[in-house]
């Protein structure tokens, strides 16, 4: 297919946003369980989600033309591979992120983004007149929502860690900020004889336990309630993934230290994080932007990782890239 013109080049950009937010609304719906079966009418798929049937005729046909659905004949519509991310509990699966993405929660500070970058402050904070974790502690429906996101995500980014990783030879591994725990899980399964522990806000890491479980895991794995700014489990390795990008160097260097503290003699830390490259992935500079706007967090380049570690104790030693966009940065307390 021929290039479009530069204009119009930049309009299918900027129409980013509507794209966005007709594929929420098809993974709030649960459109794509629906459609699992084989495919459905726009007017059947209306009756099971109790939609308008000609609005949610126009949203199928909006995310079909970027290759979420396959419109047929008669308004009919199927699943695309790309569509199947947006079943729910499927390894993998996008449906919560899509969804959290346009929550408002997450998509009204957006609209405060030049604010945001004219004052150097989070629009989020500014909107909601406190922080996004504070927020989402007191919002279960949203944070679950987040979490399960977190999740979906989760699944590509531990199993590419741990075949570029070796965790084997670590006693007690603690994940903090470990979520509902697929990392520590996904961990544990190739290191047979270490132990774990799942560290995150007491609210959140109750939703680790059926992880463990269903895992077969509950011999080896705990978990533990409490705020990473506090402390950390006592542990051979921490762990982090997608936690010191949320937070702004000062607040980061404090958990790191929490760390740092709760480490064992020989221990190490691992963070598993985008790495800002140059000509790299857009992928972590366009999660950078998303991070400015919710947290005052950033990614970071390597230079930054060693920098900000060694406020906290620690030195960089290596980054290992993954197969997934996010890297194992390993340091060790000096
Ligand atoms: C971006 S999520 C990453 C979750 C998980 N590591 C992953 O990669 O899927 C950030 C996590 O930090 C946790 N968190 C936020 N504030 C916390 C705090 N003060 N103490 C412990 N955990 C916290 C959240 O509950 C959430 O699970």
């Amino acid at each position: 297919m021929q290039a479009p013109p530069p204009n119009i080049a930049l309009f299918q950009l900027i129409a980013g946003k509507w794209v966005a937010q007709a594929i929420s609304v098809v993974a709030r719906f649960r459109v794509a369980d629906h459609l699992a079966a084989g495919p459905k009418t726009a007017a059947e798929l209306a009756a099971i989600t109790n939609t308008n049937a000609g609005h949610l005729y126009r949203i199928l046909r909006a995310v079909a033309t970027v290759g979420v659905l396959e419109e047929q004949p008669g308004q009919r519509f199927a699943l695309t591979p790309v569509g199947e991310y947006l079943r729910s509990g499927v390894p993998g699966s996008m449906r919560a992120v899509a969804t959290y993405c346009c929550d408002p929660w997450s998509w009204k500070p957006w609209g405060d983004l030049a604010e945001t970058v004219r004052t150097g402050t989070p629009a989020f904070d500014r909107m909601f007149g406190m922080g996004a974790f504070d927020y989402l502690s007191r919002h279960p429906d949203e944070f679950a929502t987040f979490n399960e996101g977190m999740t979906g995500f989760s699944g590509i980014e531990s199993a590419a860690a741990v075949k570029v990783y070796d965790f084997s030879r670590y006693g007690t591994i603690a994940d903090v900020g470990g979520g509902h725990g697929l990392l520590l899980t996904t961990i544990l399964k190739a290191a047979p004889n270490s132990r774990g522990v799942v560290f995150d806000l007491p609210e959140v890491v109750a939703g680790a336990v059926p992880t463990i479980e269903t895992a077969g895991l509950a011999g080896r794995c705990t978990t533990q309630g409490g705020s990473f700014f506090e402390t950390a489990p006592a542990a051979d390795l921490h762990v982090m993934k997608h936690i010191i990008h949320d937070w702004n160097d000062e607040k980061a260097t404090q958990i790191l230290k929490c760390c740092r503290r709760a480490v064992r003699p020989g221990g190490k830390l691992v963070l598993v994080e985008m790495v800002i490259a140059p000509g790299g992935d857009p992928a972590a500079k366009l999660l950078d932007l998303e991070m400015m706007v919710l947290c005052d967090g950033k990614e970071r380049t390597e230079a930054e990782y060693a920098t900000l570690l060694a406020g906290a104790g620690y030195r960089l030693t290596r980054v290992v890239p993954t197969e997934s966009p996010a890297c194992v940065i390993e340091a060790e307390p000096v």
